[in-house]
């Protein structure tokens, strides 16, 4: 992409690091805009392990993995993106938190800066409209682990211009990623049609029909999927799936959005799957067993 060089990345966790990847691993200068050093320095070995592990299975060369960590920089400063042609933003699932952001850098950024937002739920519009360039803000939605998984939803709103959808367009596909156009509908195409399925998995654990286990092992053998519904959960984040299922559910108010009281005591005791070590499976086992959900 020749008008894009430099590209911003908002939130160092499990997408803004894999986002970030993909971007240093494309050619692209890549910052990275994260709260605390920590929280940076725990992305940065999150990504080197990855590289190392494209690079071990001969789908990387070293060199290309060296490369991709040299384009990248770290900051805890927001003002450090103001040189980015590009700013992809993957903050918690928190509307103000986000604009608060995207205001910052409103002021900051050149006119031909392009704002993204990897939100999985959140109206695109409501953020553009935080903005003096609704006209040059998207959705670039990315899935989880972003360095495997090829797919991104372009996101156009009712503001974003023909020429800026084309450019993201056109970006999601310098990452290696296959694009798809997608409405600023609560969800996009893909959590439209996850997210109740995920959330009919809790319910059917809730009512009995079958066990964590088998309901996984049901899924992924009877339905080829290459994960079952409960261990994608743990995956995902249960505290980023109930954040989402409340936002589809107060956009939609459709029962199959509504977050199951599961999940929520779930949430509340801080299992949040994989990343908190425990969710439906305990990860301080290897390999990792059932929880006692006291069912
Ligand atoms: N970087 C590099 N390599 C990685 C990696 C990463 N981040 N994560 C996993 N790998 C490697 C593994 O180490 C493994 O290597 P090995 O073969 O040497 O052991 C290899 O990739 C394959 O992984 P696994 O053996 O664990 O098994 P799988 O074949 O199942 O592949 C998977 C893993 C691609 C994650 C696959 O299980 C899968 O596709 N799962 C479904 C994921 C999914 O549905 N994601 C979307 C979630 S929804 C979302 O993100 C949207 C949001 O808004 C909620």
């Amino acid at each position: 992409m020749a008008d894009i060089k430099r590209v911003g990345v908002l939130g160092s966790g499990l997408m803004g690091s894999g986002i970030a990847q993909v971007a240093a691993t494309a050619g692209y200068d890549t910052i990275v805009r994260d709260v605390t050093q920590p929280i940076l320095d725990k992305a940065k070995g999150s990504i080197e392990k990855s590289l190392a592990k494209f690079v071990e299975k001969g789908k990387l060369p070293a060199a290309d993995s060296a490369a991709a960590l040299q384009r990248l920089t770290f900051t805890t400063t927001t003002a450090d993106l103001q040189s980015c042609d590009i700013v992809v933003e993957a903050v918690t699932e928190d509307l103000e938190v986000k604009n608060v952001l995207w205001k910052e850098l409103d002021g900051l950024c050149g006119g031909g800066t392009i704002f993204a937002s990897n939100t999985s739920s959140l109206t695109i519009a409501a953020m553009a409209a935080a903005t003096k360039r609704a006209d040059r803000f998207v959705g670039l939605h990315f899935f989880n682990p972003v360095p495997l998984m090829p797919l991104v939803e372009v996101v156009r709103t009712v503001t974003t211009s023909e020429e800026t959808f084309k450019r993201s367009f056109a970006f999601a596909r310098s990452l290696g990623k296959e694009a798809v156009a997608a409405k600023d509908n609560s969800g996009f195409i893909v959590n439209l049609l996850l997210v109740p399925y995920l959330l009919d998995a809790i319910r059917a654990v809730e009512h009995g029909v079958g066990s964590v286990s088998d309901i996984d092992k049901a899924m992924q053998l009877g339905c080829g999927y290459p994960m079952g519904p409960l261990t994608l959960l743990d995956f995902v984040g249960l505290d980023t799936t109930f954040k989402i299922a409340e936002i589809m559910f107060a956009e939609y108010k459709e029962q199959k959005y509504a977050p199951p009281p599961l999940l929520k005591r779930m949430v509340l005791a801080g299992m949040y799957g994989k990343k908190s070590g425990k969710g439906f499976y305990d990860y301080s086992a290897a390999p990792p067993v059932v929880s006692n959900l006291g069912l």
